[in-house]
């Protein structure tokens, strides 16, 4: 049977990732954030961002059947962009990408991790065993994100 694979990101994946951002964002956070703030997060991940992240970050992506279906980026005790394609939602992959993250900032000799949580994947990042920091507020005063951070147990 095939399975799911995590994998160091390649120069040919932007393309998928920026499909798996789109649908995930256009699945989860019409809900909570006017479009306005969804544009905002789509345009982070234009062709030419994508392709900087790669070189910028550790990245890693989730792969089925030659398709991308989930990503994650890290850099030195931070986690970034977790991303699941909304079909693939619910299989545990967004904690193996979470773990994937994880294990990174400890290569990377941190003993905690941060990140900047959505809205709506704030309750996701608390069963994943993160806590909240401090709410971030966006140009006019709005929480639209949450910085979280978990300690690694020793
Ligand atoms: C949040 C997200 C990554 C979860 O991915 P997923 O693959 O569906 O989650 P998993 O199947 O790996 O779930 C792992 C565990 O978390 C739980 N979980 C998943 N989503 C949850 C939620 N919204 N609230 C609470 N728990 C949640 C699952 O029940 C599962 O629990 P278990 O291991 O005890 O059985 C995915 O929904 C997504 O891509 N959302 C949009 C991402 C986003 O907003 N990113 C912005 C950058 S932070």
């Amino acid at each position: 049977m095939n399975e799911i694979t995590i994998r160091k990101v390649e120069v040919k994946d932007i393309l998928g990732i920026i499909r798996v951002i789109n649908e995930s964002v256009m699945a989860t956070h019409t809900r909570l954030y006017p479009p306005k703030d969804i544009q905002e997060t789509l345009d982070n991940y234009t062709e030419e961002k994508v392709e900087r992240y790669i070189k910028e970050y550790d990245y890693f992506v989730a792969e089925f059947n030659n398709e991308i279906v989930g990503c994650v980026l890290a850099k030195e005790s931070k986690m970034r962009s977790l991303y699941v394609l909304p079909s693939f939602m619910g299989k545990s992959l967004g904690k193996r990408l979470v773990e994937k993250a994880e294990e990174c900032v400890k290569a990377n000799g941190y003993n905690e991790i941060f990140l900047w949580s959505s809205l709506v994947s704030h309750d996701f990042y608390i069963h994943m065993g993160y806590e909240d920091v401090k709410g971030i507020e966006n140009m006019e005063g709005l929480i639209l994100h949450i910085e979280m951070r978990k300690i690694f147990k020793p």
